[in-house]
């Protein structure tokens, strides 16, 4: 049995990443470590009863609490998902951006390398700890924008354009710096833009479908053309899976799906399924530093750890906008702000 710290686990990528592993292996204890921003959400798990998965209300920038985590429960695998991820809000306020993506990250990482005694010459020998890893869930934005034409490769220079964005690359960086310096082994995984249940209604594809089917405008940023390159959650999943049993330690791995679409198509075709009129559609103020076009080669990831996606986008969403009109109560929780009860409720505990 080894033991994986999923931080970030009450969010949207985190909480399908640890149904997917309990429903796949046996053989892994998933400690879920979660401070339950406004963005984690407990009710997105409240469908396990497995004996291998607990749960930890902690903040990974406490540097304590993660050593105790570290010790009690013997972490084998870390796979940090734990972030602020909203755009718009590291533009409001940045700061908090910089502490949990870039220091929280650090603070990871060096709780694993005291408790998993890294040392530097590590990287030269061939058994190369083959039994613990650090996998850093980052993201797509951290190489910038495109122009027309072209895709982010694993080696593409990094240029982050919003706050959000830098402080992902910041942590990238952190997290190759322990694996140069200490030795630490390492993969990071860069991701295009994920849609599927559990996502927070502040994000595109939720938001649209909430706001579409209770007859309110839909925002669009600029002129709705900027394009996007959409994986369905469970594929990154998959993909992570995959990176954690086959990806060569130190090595960077892009995950896509090949499904780029602009905005306003994505909007579109919401209000087509639910059978509502483009009148909805407003057109507001675009982002500042606004991302025109990202599109993601996954030529690394499928062709030397044989990964791909399963889902189309046409089955993905179909299956997406279903699930969001399905679960108009989980939908509701979290729109009224209910959902943040759930975790006093369930463990009679104030946070
Ligand atoms: N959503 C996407 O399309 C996408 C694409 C590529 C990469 N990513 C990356 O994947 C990861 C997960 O994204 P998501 O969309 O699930 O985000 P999310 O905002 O839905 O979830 C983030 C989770 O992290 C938790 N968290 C925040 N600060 C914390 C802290 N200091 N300590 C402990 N927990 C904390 C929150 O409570 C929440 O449960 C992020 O690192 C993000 O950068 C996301």
């Amino acid at each position: 049995m080894k033991n994986i710290l999923v931080t970030g686990g009450a969010g949207f990528i985190g909480s399908n990443f640890i149904k997917y592993m309990l429903n796949k292996y046996n053989d892994y204890r998933i400690i879920n470590l979660d401070m339950l921003t406004y963005a984690g959400n407990l009710e997105n798990l409240s469908d396990i009863y497995d004996k291998n998965y607990e749960f930890v209300k902690a903040d990974i920038r406490d540097a304590q609490t993660i050593d105790n985590v570290f010790r009690e429960c013997d972490i084998d695998i870390v796979i940090n998902f734990a972030a602020e991820s909203h755009v718009d809000r590291s533009i409001e306020d940045p700061q908090i951006f910089l502490t949990t993506n870039i220091l929280g990250t650090q603070i990871l990482l060096d709780a694993a390398k005291k408790y998993w005694k890294i040392r530097p010459d590590d990287k030269y020998d061939r058994e190369y700890k083959k039994n613990v890893k650090y996998i850093q869930v980052s993201t797509d934005e951290v190489y910038g924008a495109l122009g027309a034409t072209g895709m982010f490769t694993e080696t593409t220079p990094l240029a982050p354009n919003s706050p959000y964005s830098a402080s992902k690359a910041s942590a990238d960086m952190i997290v190759r710096a322990y694996h140069e310096t200490f030795g630490m082994p390492i993969n990071i995984t860069r991701c295009s833009n994920n849609y599927g249940p559990y996502q927070f209604p502040e994000k595109l594809i939720p938001l649209m479908i909430n706001n579409c089917k209770n007859n309110k405008q839909l925002p669009v940023y600029g002129d709705g053309m900027q394009i996007r390159d959409w994986l369905h959650v469970s594929d990154h999943c998959s993909a992570i899976d995959t990176v954690l049993h086959k990806g060569k330690i130190g090595e960077i791995y892009n995950i896509g799906g090949n499904n780029e679409k602009a905005n306003i198509e994505i909007v579109k075709l919401i209000i087509n399924t639910l059978r509502k009129s483009d009148n909805l559609i407003k057109y507001v103020q675009d982002r500042p530093g606004h991302d025109r076009r990202y599109a993601i080669d996954n030529t690394k990831i499928t062709t030397e750890l044989g990964w791909k996606p399963s889902y189309t986008f046409e089955e993905g969403i179909k299956e997406t906008i279903d699930w969001y009109l399905n679960n108009s109560e989980w939908f509701e929780n979290v729109t009224s702000g209910s959902y943040l009860s759930y975790y006093n409720m369930m463990y009679n505990i104030n946070c």
